[in-house]
């Protein structure tokens, strides 16, 4: 019986003549509802002027879409479409760009549901004969390919829910000819319906049929308030019920305002008591079936008519829902399918203790839309699109959403990845703009570069780009600036946070005094400069000499709080932690003090935010050693500090998130993808340098330790940054020595003289630093086995030099794939880390420059194999020719 299904909205027109428009209106016996028009958008494609449709009263927008060509659809037959008439004769097709358009803003706005319907009619009118295969995109994701050979007119209908002020319908050339729409209509839905497991979820419109009505019974407006076309399909026709009583809709409730031709017709069991669809939708979607119920039937008082509703067969894989049904009110439930079920039969039976058996009024399903990408945020959105339209840019592919999908993301935008994507570079150089910078470049918040170099900008640089937190590079050369740089762009390109080009301008006046007094210093200039520079040098001399003396002292007295308040950290309360780790959802690590979680930031940063579990005073002293440290010291291998809250109980410290976790989970053997032997060398390199630094480049010194593989930390480009200095210590000069009772480090990495005089410095970093090369090079943990029977790596691995065998030391994972000669180097330097007598291990300056040595001597065997390889092949070409 499924045959006689037509479960499909590809309408066949020329073919079938089923659909013949409002005729039957005038018999009807009910009252139509007023239908609100002004938040309805129908744009007919390719016409050159907006009318109103004399049938339908419905007002047709032409498209003053900026890209694409028009056409007259040449051979369409009678285009009579249950009330579109001539809005398929016209099209727009796009022959340049992969990606075009429509841009609708209902007036509505956003957090709205609305139905967004296409119909897309070829009528063959490039005179090809070859109907164009291409996909069409809602908002950010794929919404479905559209083949307009399979029918004369394709008709696509979506309930989206708008979560931005505009949508975007786009369409896709994917080289199978040129796209082209012919009808684009919004319509502005109640929330509350079509509801589904999220309101985010975009539904594909599969089926919709009006059950039990008469064949020539298509309806759309003016009978349904929100212009659904309800089909009639032949197979339910068969018994049909119907009802002749005046239907009011004004006092019926019905969510879903259904037509009252949908309404007053329905198919009903006869023969059995049970009514049975048998659609054929595949596992591989989400559903949702909405079943629309109103019984009208006249009946004694006490029969009652009760439903189970079953989808697919009674296994453990179905939905199932029990309905009772009242008289003369309409009821519509949702099932939703999960993904995997898929949908081969809905079976609607009436209980065995009932009289009345199922019927059925009208019957809707939708495919769930997958999500694979979020609309970048409003605020971007607003702020790029004023861009575009200030400078006129007219760049083919600015067009929809400017970061999703990923695909097709703006040329010269570059987007973070999080959750609601943010603009974080835009580059327009050399891209003819002219005029004033505009100050909706501020809006764009998340900005860290900005290129509008080589165009022909006039004005100042405005002073809102202080507003870009985040910019790192700004360049702005070759073009027509005048006037002075605002002052916070001066200072932050004086310290480096920010680089900054202004060369080939007009008028750059880089040192440029500040705007306000600019006219009443310049007559002044000449006799005063001599004076200000004495004068500026005497201050500035003395506000260093001050400043260092200050400094100085702070070192040993000052309060982390008053610290931190002065850097470039930021200060996060209570409330502002537990929004960015959305309430401590998510664990990342366990740190020296606590727990640490993941975090992002707005401009959807991510953060590792380690937070000090108890406030014990030994706790609050490392959280304080560590904040004070990190405040001080930066370098790209050690783990930086973005911020820190001192509230109340909550002390947590806020870091650089790093994606790859750390070296002990990355050596461990559970770690299916292990590390290859340059990647070993190349973090010992990046671990070596930020050790030197710490030792040679701070001033005074800081001693890590508590060095081993869990603190060194690898960024989503396997660079290694060291990390956790809960325990570490400042020292005034490079010979002191730290006498403590309070056992810092870590069994397996703690320098033996340790035990002997509980002192620690520099060299003992040096042999922790020695063991976790130790553990790179073996792929063993520090320390092995249960604590009556413990084994340390640095006498497992000299009993294995005894024997001289080198692959029995290397990590047996790598099979072998690593040079000897770097091999022998990488344990000589560990070794040399690992003497027991503090003096005669070097300087870890020492060790980086080694490793670096040792790296570039594995990099060239590397290549000279290579270009071997390549000399042979060469050769045996050669050979070949000859
Ligand atoms: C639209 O107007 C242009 C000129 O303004 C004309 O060349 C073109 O044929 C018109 N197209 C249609 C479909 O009426
Ligand atoms: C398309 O058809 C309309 C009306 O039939 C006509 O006015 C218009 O000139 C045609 N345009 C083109 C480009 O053929
Ligand atoms: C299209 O339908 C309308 C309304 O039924 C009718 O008046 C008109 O003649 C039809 N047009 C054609 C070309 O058949
Ligand atoms: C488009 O539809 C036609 C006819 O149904 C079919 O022959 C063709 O293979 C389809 N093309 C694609 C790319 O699916
Ligand atoms: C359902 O559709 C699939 C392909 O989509 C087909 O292979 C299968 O035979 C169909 N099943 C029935 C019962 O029609
Ligand atoms: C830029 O931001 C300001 C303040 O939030 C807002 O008033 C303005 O409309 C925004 N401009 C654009 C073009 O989005
Ligand atoms: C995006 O690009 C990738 C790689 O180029 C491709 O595999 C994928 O199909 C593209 N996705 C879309 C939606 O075009
Ligand atoms: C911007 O694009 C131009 C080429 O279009 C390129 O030369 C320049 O390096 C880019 N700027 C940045 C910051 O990437
Ligand atoms: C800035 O742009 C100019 C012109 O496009 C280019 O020559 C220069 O190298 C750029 N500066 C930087 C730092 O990229
Ligand atoms: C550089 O100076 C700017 C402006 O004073 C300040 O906001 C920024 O935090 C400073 N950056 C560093 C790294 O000191």
């Amino acid at each position: 019986m499924d045959r006689e299904l037509q479960w499909t909205l590809v309408l066949a027109i020329c073919a079938s003549s089923l659909f013949n428009i409002l005729a039957q209106n005038t018999q009807l016996t009910y009252r139509n509802r007023a239908i609100d028009y002004s938040g309805v958008i129908s744009i007919d494609c390719g016409v050159n002027e907006s009318y109103t449709d004399k049938t339908t009263n419905l007002r047709y927008q032409a498209d003053d879409i900026q890209f694409g060509e028009i056409y007259n659809t040449s051979s369409i037959c009678n285009m009579n479409v249950s009330q579109i008439h001539k809005q398929l004769n016209t099209l727009r097709s796009f022959p340049y760009g992969k990606r075009n358009c429509y841009t609708l803003t209902p007036k509505q706005g956003k957090n709205k549901k609305y139905i967004i319907r296409a119909h897309f009619a070829y009528g063959n009118y490039d005179n090809k004969n070859e109907g164009p295969v291409f996909d069409l995109h809602l908002g950010v994701n794929f919404f479905k390919t559209i083949n307009s050979t399979e029918a004369e007119v394709i008709r696509i209908e979506a309930i989206h829910f708008a979560s931005t002020e505009t949508i975007d319908l786009c369409l896709v050339n994917t080289d199978q000819g040129v796209p082209f729409i012919s009808l684009l209509e919004l319509w502005p839905l109640d929330n509350s319906i079509y509801q589904s497991s999220s309101t985010l979820l975009t539904l594909d419109l599969l089926t919709r049929l009006n059950l039990g009505a008469s064949e020539d019974n298509f309806i759309r407006y003016t009978d349904d308030i929100y212009g659904r076309s309800w089909e009639v399909s032949n197979y339910y026709t068969k018994n049909p019920l119907k009802t002749s009583s005046a239907i009011d809709l004004d006092k019926l409730v019905d969510p879903y305002q259904l037509p009252a031709e949908v309404l007053s017709s329905a198919v009903e069991a006869l023969d059995s008591k049970s009514l049975e669809f048998t659609p054929n939708y595949t596992m591989d979607s989400e559903y949702y079936v909405y079943l629309h119920f109103f019984d009208f039937a006249d009946r004694t008082n006490k029969q009652k008519r009760r439903l189970n509703i079953v989808i697919n067969d009674f296994d453990d894989k179905n939905v199932k829902q029990v309905l009772t049904l009242s008289y003369w009110k309409p009821n519509s439930i949702i099932l939703p399918i999960k993904h995997g079920m898929g949908i081969r039969k809905i079976s609607i039976e009436a209980d065995t203790d009932c009289e009345l058996p199922a019927m059925l009024n009208a019957l809707e399903i939708y495919r769930v839309v997958p999500q694979s990408d979020s609309s970048t945020q409003q605020e971007d959105v607003d702020a790029i699109w004023h861009i575009k339209d200030v400078y006129m840019i007219n760049k083919m592919n600015w067009q929809g959403d400017p970061c999703g999908p990923k695909n097709f993301t703006w040329e010269g935008v570059k987007c973070s990845n999080g959750n609601t994507p943010r603009i974080i570079s835009l580059n327009l150089s050399s891209s003819k703009l002219s005029g004033e910078i505009d100050s909706s470049f501020s809006n764009l918040t998340c900005l860290e570069t900005l290129d509008l170099s080589n165009n022909e900008l006039t004005g100042e640089v405005p002073e809102s780009f202080a507003e870009l937190s985040q910019l790192k590079f700004l360049n702005l050369s070759k073009n027509m600036l005048t006037g002075s740089v605002p002052e916070s762009l001066k200072a932050k390109s004086s310290n480096n946070s920010l680089q900054l080009s202004l060369d080939g301008n007009l008028h750059p006046c880089q040192t440029g005094s500040s705007k306000s007094n600019h006219k009443f210093i310049i007559p002044l200039v000449a006799s005063m400069t001599a004076f200000v520079v004495v004068v500026l040098t005497i201050s500035t001399v003395v506000m260093v000499i001050w400043r260092l003396r200050k400094k100085g002292k702070v070192i040993s007295s000052i309060s982390v709080k008053d610290e931190l308040l002065k850097s470039t950290n930021q200060v996060f309360s209570f409330s502002e932690i537990v929004r960015i780790t959305n309430n401590f959802t998510t664990i990342i690590g366990k740190g020296g003090f606590g727990k640490v979680y993941l975090g992002t930031l707005e401009c959807e940063k991510r953060v590792a935010v380690k937070i000090l579990s108890s406030p014990s005073a030994q706790g609050y002293k490392e959280f304080q050693s560590e904040a004070k440290l990190l405040m001080h010291v930066h370098h790209r291998n050690v783990v930086s500090l973005v911020g820190y809250c001192d509230e109340g109980d909550t002390r947590a410290l806020i870091y650089e998130y790093l994606p790859e976790g750390n070296l002990l989970q990355k050596l461990s053997d559970k770690n299916p993808s292990f590390l290859e032997w340059t990647q070993r060398l190349k973090i010992a390199m990046d671990a070596a340098n930020g050790l030197d630094y710490l030792h040679n480049g701070c001033k005074p010194p800081v001693i890590h330790r508590d060095l081993k593989t869990s603190n060194i930390l690898l960024d989503e480009n396997m660079h290694a940054k060291i990390s956790d200095f809960g325990v570490s210590k400042t020292f005034a000069n490079d010979s002191d020595t730290y006498v403590t009772t309070y056992p810092a480090g870590t069994p397996g990495y703690l320098d033996p003289e340790f035990y002997c005089s509980g002192t620690l410095n520099k060299k003992s970093d040096v042999y922790s630093f020695g063991i976790i090369l130790l553990e790179l090079i073996t792929g063993q943990p520090a320390l092995r086995g249960t604590p009556e029977n413990l084994s340390y790596i640095l006498p497992w691995v000299n009993n294995k030099l005894r024997t001289g065998n080198i692959h029995e030391i290397v990590d047996p994972r790598l099979h072998g794939k690593y040079n000897g000669a770097s091999a022998w180097k990488f344990i000589g330097i560990a070794m040399s880390c690992l003497p027991q007598v503090p003096i005669h291990r070097p300087d870890i300056g020492h060790i980086a420059l080694e490793l670096k040595d040792c790296l570039s001597l594995e990099l060239s065997l590397e290549r000279a194999v290579s270009n071997v390889r390549d000399t042979l092949v060469l050769s045996s070409r050669q050979i070949e020719f000859h």
